[in-house]
């Protein structure tokens, strides 16, 4: 969807914009996904898993900008891509369609200065303004700094997913499934 840019002052001082992302972007977006699955585990994917061609990337983006139901949300800072975060409807069968998931990831340079939380409330407002009802979310029950920011937008813990994730060195996670009323 199409959203206004929203400007919020860092813990830092440092200013930053959330905007509506785009195919122009379809380039940083691949290099995005491999470096922030290299900096954390947290994510689903493995960097060796990002395989988007530019031009897939850039039909992507183009279509996800045209549609009104979903966010793709760029942060950039001095120019530069901090993050991104993402709302898509989790189905389309009716007894499901007023829910949305949320995603959100920070190359790691930018984590612990506010940018976070600032689109994770500006991602829930605008899931809210197009008439999804609830937003539910997954997190490694390890990711501490998620967890925190995603209870101070409001989020609720509701239960926990046993051995949710398998890493390569073999190892078991569980997720904590959290939602929002809208
Ligand atoms: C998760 C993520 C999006 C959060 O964004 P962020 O900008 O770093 O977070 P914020 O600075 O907005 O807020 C984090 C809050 O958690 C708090 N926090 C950090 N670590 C914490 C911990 N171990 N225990 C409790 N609170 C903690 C911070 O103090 C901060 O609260 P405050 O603003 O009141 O001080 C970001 O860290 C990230 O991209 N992580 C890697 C990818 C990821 O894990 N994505 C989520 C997958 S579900």
């Amino acid at each position: 969807m199409k959203f206004e840019e929203r400007e919020i002052i860092l813990k830092d001082g440092r200013r930053c914009i959330l905007k509506p992302n785009s195919p122009e972007y379809a380039g940083e977006m691949i290099e995005y996904m491999k470096k922030t699955s290299e900096e954390t585990e947290f994510l689903l994917r493995y960097p060796d898993e990002v395989n988007f061609t530019l031009e897939k990337e850039k039909e992507i983006l183009g279509s996800l900008l045209e549609n009104p139901y979903a966010v793709m949300m760029l942060a950039t800072v001095d120019g530069k891509v901090a993050g991104n975060g993402s709302v898509n409807g989790i189905g389309d069968k009716r007894k499901i369609t007023h829910r949305c998931s949320m995603a959100i990831a920070l190359y790691k340079e930018y984590w612990g200065l506010g940018i976070g939380q600032a689109m994770i409330g500006y991602m829930t407002e605008l899931a809210g303004q197009v008439g999804w009802s609830q937003m539910d979310l997954e997190v490694v029950s390890e990711n501490e700094q998620a967890i925190a920011a995603y209870k101070k937008c409001g989020f609720i813990e509701t239960g926990v997913r046993h051995n949710a994730l398998r890493f390569d060195d073999g190892t078991y996670h569980d997720e904590i499934l959290m939602y929002k009323d809208l």
